[in-house]
C-alpha cells in the first residue's frame, strides 16, 4: 500500500500532486473533428453528472455562456427523470467512474428523445462508454481516495478543450503556463487555514461567476473528509438566509480574484464580516485591500483569470486535506461514502 502512495501519506495527497501532469495532458489531447462538428450544432447542451462531476458540468456552463454564446443547462442526475429532455439537442454526461447509475439512466432516457450525447470519463470500457454515441476520455489515471481530485481537474481540462475548440477566443494561450502554476499552487502552506477551520461548527465556501461552483466543489471536498458541516454558496445569495449563521465559529472562504466581480465581492466580503465570521480570502497575487478585510489570505499565483479557476480548486483541496489530517480523519475512505454509486 505504501509503495503504491509514492511516498505520500495519503493516496488523496498523492493524486492531488498529480494534477499539472493530469490537467496538462487532459488538456493536450485532440478531440475528433466530427465530435467538435456534433458540438458546434449544438442549440442547447445540457450536461448531467453527480458530486464533483456535477460540479465541473457547472463551471464548464459558466465557460461555455461566456466564450461561445451557447446556451447550458446542468442537471443532477439523480433529479432527471423528472424534468424533460430536449428533443433533438445535445446531452453530455460527465462521470469519472462511468458507472453512477442515474447518470447512465439519464443519457439513456435522453438518448430516446433523440439527443446526442456525449460521455466524459476516466475509465475505458465503462458502462457509459457503451451507451454514448461519443466518448471523450480524462486522462487522470485510476484515483484511489474516494474523495475526487485529480478526476475533476481532468473533466475541468477536457470540459476547458472543448470551449476552447467552439470559440474564437485563445483559451489555450491563457492555458500555456499551467503546468507551472500548477506545481507553485502546490507549494501553498494549508496550515494556518486549516487550523482556522479545524474546529469549526459550520463553514461556508463563497464566490460568484464561476467561482461558484469553485466553491460548490470547495466546500464538497470538506465535508466530505473532515465531517465539518460545509455549504457552498453563491456570494450574493448569503444574505438570503445564511446570514443569520453566521458567528466567530462559522469561517467563510471567500474566492475574490480581480474579475469582473472584484467590487461586489468585495463588498460581500465586508457584509460577512461585519456579522462576525473570520474570513479567509482566496485573491489574485498580492491584493493589499483585500488582505486588508480579510482574517487569512491566500494569494493565488501570478497567472491567467482561466488558470485561477483550476489553482483555486487545487488550493481548496488542499485546504480540505490538511483540516481532515489536523482532525485526524481517515482521509481517503471517509466514513459513509463510496467511490462510485451504482444503485439509483
Ligand atoms: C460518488 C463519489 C464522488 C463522485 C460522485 C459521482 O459520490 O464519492 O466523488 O463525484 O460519486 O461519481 P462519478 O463517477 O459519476 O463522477
Amino acid at each position: 500500500d505504501s509503495a503504491k502512495k509514492g511516498g505520500f501519506e495519503h493516496f488523496m495527497q498523492k493524486e492531488i500532486f498529480e494534477q499539472p501532469d493530469v490537467f496538462y495532458n487532459s488538456f493536450a489531447k485532440k478531440i475528433d473533428e466530427d465530435v467538435i462538428s456534433a458540438l458546434k450544432k449544438a442549440v442547447l447542451i445540457t450536461v448531467v453528472a453527480c458530486g464533483t462531476s456535477y460540479h465541473a458540468g457547472i463551471i464548464f456552463r459558466y465557460l461555455m455562456e461566456k466564450y461561445c454564446k451557447i446556451p447550458v443547462r446542468v442537471e443532477i442526475a439523480s433529479e432527471f427523470s423528472n424534468f424533460t429532455p430536449c428533443r433533438d439537442s445535445v446531452m453530455i454526461a460527465v462521470t469519472q467512474s462511468g458507472e453512477t447509475a442515474d447518470t447512465l439512466s439519464a443519457l439513456k432516457s435522453s438518448k430516446s428523445e433523440n439527443c446526442t450525447t456525449f460521455a466524459i470519463t476516466n475509465v475505458l470500457g465503462s458502462s457509459v462508454t457503451r451507451a454514448a454515441d461519443h466518448v471523450l476520455y480524462t486522462l487522470a489515471g485510476p484515483e484511489i481516495s474516494v474523495a475526487a481530485t485529480k478526476s475533476f481537474t481532468a473533466q475541468v481540462a477536457v470540459l476547458l478543450k472543448i470551449v476552447s475548440c467552439l470559440s474564437e477566443y485563445d483559451i489555450e494561450e491563457e492555458l500555456s503556463g499551467i503546468h507551472a502554476v500548477l506545481e507553485e499552487a502546490l507549494m501553498f502552506d494549508a496550515e494556518p487555514a486549516a487550523e482556522l477551520c479545524k474546529n469549526s461548527e459550520s463553514m461556508f465556501f463563497v464566490g460568484r461567476g464561476v467561482f461558484y461552483p469553485v466553491s460548490l466543489e470547495g466546500a464538497l471536498k470538506m465535508k466530505e473528509i473532515t465531517y465539518i458541516h460545509a455549504e457552498g454558496y453563491a456570494a450574493g445569495e448569503l444574505k438570503h438566509g445564511p446570514f443569520s449563521l453566521l458567528c466567530e465559529n462559522t469561517p467563510v472562504i471567500a474566492l475574490c480574484t480581480k474579475d469582473e466581480s472584484y467590487p461586489v465581492m468585495m463588498s460581500n466580503i465586508k457584509e460577512i464580516k461585519a456579522r462576525g465570521a473570520p474570513v479567509i480570502a482566496i485573491g489574485t497575487g498580492d491584493d493589499i485591500d483585500l488582505m486588508e478585510i480579510c482574517d487569512l489570505y491566500i494569494p493565488l499565483p501570478d497567472s491567467s483569470k482561466i488558470s485561477e479557476i483550476i489553482t483555486a480548486s487545487v488550493i481548496l483541496q488542499v485546504l480540505a486535506y490538511k483540516t481532515a489530517v489536523l482532525l485526524g480523519r481517515d482521509v481517503d475512505k471517509p466514513r459513509n461514502l463510496a467511490k462510485s454509486v451504482t444503485v439509483i
